[in-house]
């Protein structure tokens, strides 16, 4: 929880508490952010596609649901989930492949589903190196334009500083409606 901004846990708990269905925490890696959801009274479920992650998420929030699986391929039937919380999981997504992923969530969620993506914000989409592992960092409009493309509509963006000493880059998020 320590790592956790404030600002991401108002805004991650109030958008998931107004999701009517289950929520699905997608690219959860460790489950805190599934685990946190769970905790504060909403129906949610993890999925992420390294084993240990989802290991480590088992044992530490069990009673919550958590798979391995890919995000560009879900293992779930359309229309499941009343939201998806794509909380920096789709920066590791070269930007020709972003499209993918966003079509899979739009299948599993219903129309007028909600989608909450959290990602690195940049002046042009560009590629770094986070936590080793190749990164990029996304304009709003540009990802708002792919979310468009892949049948959202947008509600809300929001942006704030990094204000951690390890991650002191600008932050964005956006919340989409599937149409
Ligand atoms: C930067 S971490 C974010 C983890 C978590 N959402 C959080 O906010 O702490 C990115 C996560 O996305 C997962 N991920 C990336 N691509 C994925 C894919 N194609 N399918 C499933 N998980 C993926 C990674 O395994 C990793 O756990």
């Amino acid at each position: 929880m320590a790592a956790m901004h404030h600002a991401d846990v108002h805004l991650i708990t109030s958008w998931a508490r107004q999701c009517d269905g289950i929520v699905l925490d997608a690219g959860c890696g460790p489950g805190h952010w599934t685990g946190h959801l769970a905790a504060a009274g909403v129906d949610a479920r993890g999925i992420d596609q390294v084993p240990s992650f989802i290991d480590h998420a088992r044992r530490v929030h069990p009673g919550t649901p958590f798979e391995v699986g890919d995000i560009d391929a879900m293992p779930y039937p359309n229309a499941e989930f009343g939201g998806v919380l794509a909380w920096y999981s789709l920066i590791h997504h070269d930007p020709d492949n972003i499209a993918r992923p966003l079509a899979e969530f739009a299948r599993a969620l219903r129309p007028g589903g909600s989608l909450l993506v959290g990602f690195f914000l940049g002046g042009t989409i560009e590629e770094f190196d986070h936590a080793v592992v190749r990164a990029f960092r996304w304009p709003s409009e540009a990802l708002r334009g792919r979310l468009v493309d892949a049948g959202f509509e947008i509600l809300e963006t929001h942006t704030r500083t990094g204000s951690l000493a390890s991650s002191p880059k600008p932050h964005a998020a956006i919340i989409a409606r599937r149409l």
